[in-house]
């Protein structure tokens, strides 16, 4: 069933979001603390003309990461090479990538988590000293020819914090968690995509996609080109409230963006009552990977207090249970699992 609000990753994108994609700081909504770390950041590295430092973005899929990374390239004046750490499997991949490298450019790994252990090997020595270490042979026979490479800046982005390497962490100069927008955020964005696909969304309708896109701009993005489905089939000028409760309706979001897998994530745990829940148990009974719970369906439920992780897995939280007007049971409150 393809989910209406998936943010699974995507590492090749489509035109629609890419023609949304902000890049100045002007477009670029939110994240505030992040932003002003950033300017300040890249007007020194400009003002002594040198290349920014490297730079690491946490957090979970469709908050922005790739966005900020097309900005940074966008103030620095510089060229961006994409890539994914899936793509880059033989050293040989890392090497050329380095090697074709200009002065001043940039290189994005996505998902730089998944980067093999070989070739994180070969990216130290590269963001440390802009050298590669190449080894020719094997044995006692073996050499290691140096090359030095342009003066580059590496950014990498990550939906896995907990899975990158402690060495390669340190390496990044500057660390960078996204954080899930605010309602009014998300109503700013919609307001200003929908504006450049020339389909004017009043106020509260954007609010109203806004509250049910789990924080999300990738969501807010997708609810909007939905929903100015409906109101173009409907002949409407405009995208109104009432067309967006509609259409929402009709797509299956509930009032605060869930959709069948997160209810059913949460009935899971509600049915389980005061028995914490493993990850593996509960991909088994939704059918879904591991990665996907961890990754797409998790973050948005914790950052928003529904579920709580403990050693021993997922609880539901009081919040949940009111959700779903049910009322915790007095044992499990004593238990001091819940906090009020
Ligand atoms: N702060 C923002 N202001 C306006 N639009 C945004 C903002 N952040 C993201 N977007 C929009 O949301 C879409 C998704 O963002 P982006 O591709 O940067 O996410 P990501 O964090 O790289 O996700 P992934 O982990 O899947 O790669 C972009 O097309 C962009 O238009
Ligand atoms: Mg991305």
């Amino acid at each position: 069933m393809e989910r209406v609000v998936e943010i699974d990753k995507v590492l090749f994108e489509n035109e629609y979001e890419k023609s949304l994609r902000p890049n100045t700081w002007e477009d670029y909504i939110g994240q505030d603390k992040i932003k002003r770390n950033l300017k300040v950041f890249i007007e020194a590295a400009n003002k002594r003309e040198e290349c920014l430092d490297h730079a690491l973005f946490f957090g979970p899929p469709g908050l922005g990461k790739t966005t900020l990374a097309y900005i940074i390239a966008n103030e620095m004046n510089a060229n961006i090479k994409m890539t994914a750490a899936p793509m880059i499997e033989k050293s040989g991949d890392l090497a050329a990538i380095l090697t074709n490298l200009e002065e001043g450019e940039i290189l994005f790994i996505d998902e730089i988590h998944r980067l093999s252990p070989a070739i994180e090997e070969i990216l130290y020595p590269a963001m440390e000293d802009f050298r590669l270490d190449i080894i020719i042979g094997s044995g006692p026979a073996a050499q290691t020819i140096k090359i030095d490479l342009p003066r580059f800046t590496l950014i990498g982005a990550t939906t896995r914090a907990g899975m990158i390497s402690a060495p390669l962490r340190d390496r990044f100069g500057m660390h960078f968690r996204l954080q899930f927008y605010e309602k009014s955020e998300l109503a700013q964005i919609i307001t200003k995509a929908s504006s450049k696909l020339s389909k004017v969304c009043l106020d509260d309708g954007a609010f109203e996609i806004a509250r049910r896109s789990r924080g999300t701009p990738r969501i807010a993005l997708r609810l909007l080109k939905r929903v100015r489905d409906f109101a173009d089939v409907a002949n409407e000028e405009e995208i109104t409230k009432k067309r967006c409760e509609y259409a929402l309706i009709e797509l299956g979001v509930n009032d605060l963006g869930f959709d069948e897998l997160d209810i059913k994530y949460l009935e899971l745990l509600l049915e389980a009552k005061s028995r914490a829940l493993g990850l593996s148990t509960i991909a088994a009974a939704l059918s879904e990977d591991e990665g996907t719970i961890e990754d797409v369906i998790e973050p948005y439920l914790l950052a928003n207090g529904y579920i709580q992780r403990t050693a021993r897995g997922r609880i539901a939280s009081t919040k949940c249970y009111e959700l779903f007007k049910l009322t915790p049971l007095e044992s499990m409150k004593i238990g001091g699992l819940f906090e009020g």
